[in-house]
């Protein structure tokens, strides 16, 4: 996901700036950037590919040392393809800017800039921000102005950060979704970047930006402003006083924490993988041996364990729908030792994060021996399985620590949906693929916005766990795609907090679990707009007749659903294809477990009796 950094001061500029950028590699890009000022006017140098390439083009401007602002990005592409020219920074006449996020109503945008005369060269959303601040600041206003009177005519999560060569030494900044955090450079100036750790070397008080904030740099300060007001707010400094263990987990309090956190960066890293990102197909996994395997397969059968295993249910959702193939997700301690009536036409997948799960190993060495064709999905390379299997495919999502999985669980679901919409766009039967695919490009980007340590919604999600903490059990239900969350939910509070909680599909609960329904039981519904809400609204009415505590999790705008309930999560505010929901509650689903097991003070990371990897069977 895109990275972003600025700098004015005293420093050498550029030198921050690629510093900062090579701190920010870990989110995943595919092109890079870097605009500096050379007298008064901007230098841009960017290229496709990696920041080597940047570096390559930077070493031939020796002057380039002598600049003292700038502004330097790592790009993702979602509108447009990785390439030099849909790199940022981009320029529109004097302006120059770097973007993260989204811009949502870009084509009305595009269509009103191109009716008034202007040529946009790139692909990109981002690129058309700068034409709106030039045009603000030919018409004679300030930067400062430009910015913030351009970002009221756009719509979606994003950061910008902008400079102009008719304010030269300047940097304005706007944080209105993706994060973004300034520093005062103790040397004097200002550093901004998508978050702390460019800023880390120079200083460790730091100021992260809200929604709907302006913030503008020189050399000789800093300064807040509200974006719709244009009113100088006040921000305080947190100070990043990490030991050097804190510092590894970046600052969160656990492991899982950040891991929760750092699923949009998963995201980006895994698609990366499994993507050719040049195509201008929607969907277009990389050539990969497991490619031929996906596409003669007949029937599929998915092998796994806990977490990957209900991952794996969520996978069959898709690969049904899309591709039309019959798949069967099977728990490989029991498909191991049952005697299942497969054929070779049967393609067997086995999910596993660390790819050393003994049962899931077992299945997989085994088929394979026996000839069938068998594909690895894991996160660990090098591991047993991958080198077990006919061919792996990699879920990028870095190391995980936390015993209880969690981004390996999203990548793990993002890699079934690639190769479900990829089967049934090869197979004719996906009609919505172009636009689930756009989504699915935008998803880290949305995620990020609303992914925020501060961010309201885990503000909401702590409140209710105080609630619910002392009440006897919890049910989660779901139908469709929140079936296997209902389950994964259930699993992470089991796993992290110790207290009992099932999983259940909404329509299941009458047939046996409702008898155990009264006021100490909590059920907590996952009803987000679906095709299944109604049937699920009616399952929580079913409950709620019996006593019990009903926590509703939906749609911000569910005004139904949230007064039926006694306690009431809204998910973040995004228009989004009702397939891609699950990467939505997810996260919501992980802190719940997350924030009680902070209530109870279990040992989140390491929880008792649990293993990472189980190599027993
Ligand atoms: C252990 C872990 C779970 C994990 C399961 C499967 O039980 O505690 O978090 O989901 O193994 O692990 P795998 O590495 O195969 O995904």
């Amino acid at each position: 996901m895109c990275g972003i950094v600025g700098y004015v001061g005293q420093r050498p500029a550029v030198d921050v700036l690629l510093r900062g950028l090579r701190r920010l590699e870990y989110r995943g890009y595919d092109s890079a950037g870097v605009a500096f000022f050379r007298g008064s006017k901007i230098e841009i140098q960017k290229s496709e590919g990696k920041l080597e390439n940047v570096e390559k083009l930077i070493n031939q401007f020796p002057e380039s040392a002598e600049a003292r602002c700038g502004i330097g990005h790592t790009r993702w592409a979602t509108h447009g393809k990785p390439t030099t020219q849909n790199a940022h920074p981009h320029r529109t006449g004097h302006v120059v800017l770097v973007h993260n996020g989204i811009i949502e109503n870009y084509q009305e945008i595009k269509r009103d800039l191109v009716h008034r005369g202007h040529q946009p060269v790139s692909e990109t959303d981002s690129e058309l921000f700068g034409f709106l601040v030039f045009e603000k600041m030919e018409s004679g206003k300030s930067l400062k102005t430009a910015v913030a009177e351009s970002f009221r005519e756009v719509t979606g999560a994003c950061s910008v950060v902008v400079m102009s060569e008719k304010e030269p030494g300047t940097v304005v900044g706007v944080r209105n979704g993706s994060p973004l955090v300034a520093a005062v450079d103790p040397k004097g100036g200002v550093i901004l970047a998508s978050d702390a750790q460019p800023l880390l070397e120079y200083t460790r008080e730091v100021v992260f930006l809200e929604h709907g904030d302006l913030v503008l740099g020189t050399s000789s300060g800093i300064s807040f402003s509200d974006l719709k007001t244009g009113a100088t707010v006040s921000r305080s400094t947190s100070v990043l006083d990490w030991s050097p263990a804190a510092l590894d987990k970046q600052g969160y309090d656990h492991y899982m924490l950040k891991e929760i956190f750092e699923q949009p960066s998963a995201m980006v890293d895994t698609l990366n993988g499994l993507l050719d990102r040049a195509s201008a197909e929607s969907f277009p996994l990389a050539a990969q041996p497991a490619v031929e395997l996906l596409n003669t397969a007949e029937r599929i059968v998915i092998v796994a364990c806990g977490t990957a295993w209900h991952a794996s249910l969520m996978g069959k959702y898709w690969l049904e729908k899309w591709a039309r193939v019959p798949v069967s997700v099977e728990l490989a301690s029991e498909f191991r030792y049952r005697d299942p009536a497969i054929d070779k036409r049967t393609l067997v997948i086995g999910v596993s994060q660390s790819g050393e799960t003994a049962d899931t190993l077992a299945v997989i060495t085994e088929l394979r021996k026996k000839g069938f064709p068998t594909i690895a999905v894991t996160n660990t390379r090098g591991s047993t399985l991958a080198r077990e299997a006919q061919a792996a495919v990699f879920t990028n999502a870095g190391p995980e620590i936390g015993v209880a999985a969690t981004k390996t669980f999203t990548v793990q679901m993002l890699t079934l949906l690639c190769f479900a919409a990829f089967l049934g766009k090869r197979r004719g039967q996906s009609a919505d693929a172009d636009e689930i695919f756009s989504q699915t490009l935008r998803l880290p980007h949305l995620l990020s916005g609303y992914l925020d340590v501060r961010s309201p919604l885990r503000q909401a999600i702590r409140e209710t766990a105080k609630k619910l903490l002392n009440l006897r059990g919890f049910f989660f239900i779901g139908r469709g795609y929140c079936f296997p969350l209902a389950l994964e939910a259930a699993l992470k509070l089991k796993e992290i907090a110790y207290v009992h909680a099932e999983g259940y599909a909404a329509g299941e609960l009458k047939h046996g679990p409702i008898a155990m329904i009264d006021q100490d039981i909590a059920v907590i519904v996952l009803a987000p707009n679906d095709a299944w809400r109604e049937k699920t609204f009616s399952n929580l009415e079913e409950v709620k007749a019996r006593g019990a505590q009903v926590l509703g999790i939906g749609n911000p705008r569910d005004e139904s659903l949230r007064k039926v309930s006694h306690f009431w999560i809204p998910l973040p505010e995004m228009e989004i294809h009702e397939s891609l929901i699950p990467f939505v509650l997810t996260p919501v689903i992980q802190l719940l477990s997350y924030e009680f097991a902070v209530l109870k003070g279990t040992d989140i990371d390491k929880p008792r009796n649990l293993a990472k990897s189980v190599t027993v069977e």
